[in-house]
């Protein structure tokens, strides 16, 4: 039956076929156009140079290899073919020194071309800078999100900067990340500055950043989770930052301010929702008639020696002033707040049904069934919180 069907199958039903491998074809060259925000082939920092040289050399000298066999071949097969009336081989040959010489020697050269550059890369790529001018970030990924302290900047209570998903680091400087996993195995990946990196539960990877020039407000360099870590991975994404030093600074000084509580109106009303709700998960460092206290669990893992704050969900602090929510996937708005106010899972898929508070485990936040004024007071309150 099988053999009929493909004996009888028509040209016109080959064609869709056809149309379809274009297409893919298509789609593939398009991948490698290079303008797409997560492309490693414009960088923006020097470790993302190294990589993408050390990828055009390789292009490079795999075109040349590629264009010189495609030639040797076409011409071999036309110079060569069989010919009406002419039923005669040509002449065969077995074992030729020179050519033979010639082709173990020129591969030893390309490899070595490759080698060394790529084995120097590696070490650039991977050494872990270190001094007084490097800034230290922990990063602890989550099942579906990313946690950030900077350990180095405290206020005067002691407090680290910790914050969620968007990454804030100056120009020109090194920063050494030091990263760990909550759960299973995710990949820190900031396309434009560095190659990936593996965060991976119970061990210490460590990753450089370093960015060349700030980015504009609106457009901070993407990056992705890039290790299949379930449901919600390509969701996993955050932004990086980058500021002048001075810039930079200031965002440190706001960070590390307490969130103002609220007295009256929507936001002191969104507040108590807060309070009574959101802390079972979210942390936060607020300042009201009873000074500056933190509100909402605080929880740490330690990894080889290395103490990661690893909360149950991100810290809402400055909440208001992240320019995306939901692990870097929403633009942080008015009309996406209600929605994920509404049912999170409508806009980011979760698991929270395995949520487990006491075990820490935390796979998504809960529908909450929060009334429109619910709603409403809550946007009002995390709004003011920038
Ligand atoms: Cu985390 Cu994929």
């Amino acid at each position: 039956m099988k053999h009929a069907h493909n004996q009888h199958e028509s040209a016109p039903s080959r064609r869709p076929r056809l149309i379809g491998l274009v297409g893919l074809l298509a789609l593939l060259v398009a991948g490698c156009s290079g303008s797409g925000p997560q492309t490693a082939l414009n960088p923006e920092g020097p470790i993302g140079r190294t990589i993408d040289e050390l990828w055009e050399l390789v292009f490079i000298l795999a075109t040349i290899v590629f264009v010189i066999v495609q030639i040797a071949l076409f011409y071999t097969i036309v110079r060569y073919r069989a010919r009406k009336g002419d039923d005669s081989e040509p002449v065969q040959v077995h074992g030729n020194t020179r050519v033979e010489i010639a082709w173990t020697i020129i591969p030893v050269f390309i490899l070595a071309a490759i080698a060394f550059p790529t084995v120097r890369g590696i070490f650039e790529v991977r050494a872990i800078p270190e001094g007084e001018d490097v800034l230290q970030v922990q990063v602890t990924g989550h099942q579906w999100w990313w946690e950030f302290e900077y350990v180095d900047l405290t206020d005067e209570t002691g407090r680290t900067l910790v914050t969620a998903n968007e990454l804030y680091i100056p120009a020109d400087t090194e920063v050494n990340l030091t990263m760990t996993s909550a759960d299973v195995i995710h990949s820190f990946w900031v396309p434009v500055l560095a190659g990936k990196r593996d965060v991976v539960p119970n061990r210490v990877s460590n990753l450089t950043l370093i960015a060349d020039n700030p980015t504009p407000p609106d457009a901070p360099h993407p990056g992705q989770c890039a290790e299949y870590c379930g449901l919600a991975h390509a969701d996993m994404r955050f932004k990086v930052h980058v500021r002048s030093q001075a810039d930079f600074d200031s965002w440190v000084d706001d960070q590390l301010t307490p969130a103002e509580l609220p007295t009256e109106g929507a936001a002191a009303a969104g507040y108590e929702t807060f309070a009574n709700l959101c802390v079972t998960c979210h942390n936060s460092t607020v300042s009201g008639p009873d000074g500056i206290e933190d509100i909402g669990p605080v929880r740490t893992i330690e990894v080889d020696g290395v103490t990661f704050t690893s909360s149950l969900g991100p810290n809402l602090t400055h909440f208001g002033g992240r320019a995306t929510f939901g692990s870097g996937t929403f633009e942080n708005n008015r009309e996406h707040l209600a929605q994920w106010l509404a049912n999170p899972a409508d806009l980011k898929p979760n698991l929270w049904e395995l949520n487990d508070t006491e075990a820490g485990r935390i796979l998504g936040m809960p529908n909450f069934n929060l009334s429109d004024d619910d709603i409403n007071n809550l946007i009002a309150l995390l709004e003011g919180w920038d």
